[in-house]
């Protein structure tokens, strides 16, 4: 497993009776040269004992919050940041409950909300824990916030019962991984932008026309191609949401500004386009507010089509576009018009006319339509889900 190769990997070991398996996942983890750090929950300490785990990790073990001996060493926030990936395994029902809400009364969740790596959690609890509402909910918070899940397995528990809720196998999570690096390095050569949110075109100094879009569905693509290793840029309109720094933001206002940051951040290999981008301007945009009036007549003009240009650009256009259609009907039909229209290699379409889903919800359900007239539904999912899954398709592609 060479890509584990010197990684710097924080492993977070709460309290179950699984954890005696992550000091096989820590024996794992050295043989494969892995750089390992280790924070021990107050349950966690119950189970496993802080000399066992250094003598496996040959490094120390974190454990308090509030200790001079640590903050001198490495705080918590250096903590989380020295990591290439932070590994929670066995996450207890508590723990995944706190970082759901975050809440940081520990070490183990301040370092994991202060983190801006990729986290795993690999679940263990008792089935019926695992089955209850508040842990679905839980887990289905930590997914819109992109942690990835490792497990849990069905089987025998400790407690005697049988169903879900059992930690996976140490040599599984080691190989998740083991496959995480594997992608990071395959793609990193490769260029993505991504437009989101909308467009604001002013008709005078205080007042513009805009579209409906929160613009979460591409901070997710975003989200989720920087997770696969691109280099990413985002090209977003007006939103209130925020991302990593090693996104490549460009916040702009207009259509105008852009159609002019997308062609700034030309070449790349990817390009999804999923602003909702202003049709139209106001031809004459008033340097003055404007004054009440009874009837008041704005003249409009068309926008450039960010998408239709570069697609049909010889030299400008990536390996691959990708368009989006937020449509209240006959989606199949204005979809695929919009495919052939625009030179696009994929659409991906939802209906928006389902208050579900689609604008300002954390989950979508969409339809992508590809050139060579194949359809695919991704179901009900949260919008982080379907970015992985749509990142992974365009990683199949461009391989
Ligand atoms: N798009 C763009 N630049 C524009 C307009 C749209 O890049 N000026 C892109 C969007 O980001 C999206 C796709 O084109 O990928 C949406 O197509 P569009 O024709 O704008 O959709 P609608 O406005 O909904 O079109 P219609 O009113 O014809 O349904």
């Amino acid at each position: 497993m060479d890509n584990l190769n010197n990684k710097k990997i924080l492993l977070i070991i709460c309290g179950g009776i699984a954890a005696y398996k992550s000091l096989e996942i820590i024996r794992l983890l050295k043989k494969n040269n892995v750089i390992i750090k280790t924070i021990l929950t107050k349950s966690g300490a119950e189970f496993v004992t802080p000399l066992s785990i250094t003598s496996l990790s040959q490094s120390k073990v974190y454990q308090d919050l509030f200790s001079i001996e640590n903050e001198a060493e490495m705080d918590h926030i250096s903590l989380s940041r020295w990591a290439d990936l932070i590994l929670i395994a066995p996450a207890t029902a508590n723990t995944i409950s706190k970082l759901a809400n975050g809440n940081s009364d520990d070490l183990a969740s301040t370092v994991t909300l202060a983190s801006n790596k990729k986290i795993f959690i690999a679940p263990a609890m008792n089935v019926r824990m695992w089955d209850h509402r508040s842990t679905k909910d839980n887990i289905a918070k930590l997914k819109t916030y992109s942690y990835k899940l490792i497990g849990p397995k069905i089987g025998d528990m400790a407690c005697g019962e049988y169903g879900e809720g059992k930690m996976s196998e140490p040599i599984e999570i080691v190989k998740e991984l083991e496959n995480y690096f594997k992608n990071l390095k395959k793609n990193n050569k490769l260029r993505a932008i991504v437009t989101a949110g909308p467009t604001n075109e002013y008709i005078d100094p205080v007042r513009f026309i805009t579209n409906k879009s929160s613009g979460k569905q591409g901070y997710e693509i975003a989200k989720s191609l920087l997770k696969k290793g691109f280099d990413t840029t985002l090209i977003s309109g007006p939103t209130n949401l925020e991302v990593n720094n090693d996104i490549n933001l460009i916040k702009v206002e207009t259509a105008e500004e852009m159609f002019q940051a997308t062609l700034n951040s030309l070449p790349a290999d990817v390009a999804v386009f999923s602003a909702a981008v202003g049709d139209y301007k106001v031809k004459k945009t008033s340097k003055e507010k404007i004054k009440k009036v009874d009837n008041l007549n704005l003249e409009l003009e068309k926008n450039v089509d960010i998408l239709n240009y570069i697609s049909n650009h010889n030299s400008l256009r990536p390996k691959l576009v990708i368009g989006f259609a937020a449509e209240t009907n006959n989606l199949e039909k204005y979809a695929n018009k919009k495919l052939n229209e625009k030179n696009c290699d994929w659409i991906i379409a939802n209906d928006v006319s389902n208050k579900k889903i689609g604008f300002n919800s954390d989950f979508n359900e969409v339809l992508i339509f590809y050139k060579n007239n194949d359809t695919e539904k991704l179901k009900y999912k949260p919008k982080s889900e379907i970015s992985d899954e749509v990142v992974e398709k365009i990683i199949n592609h461009l391989n």
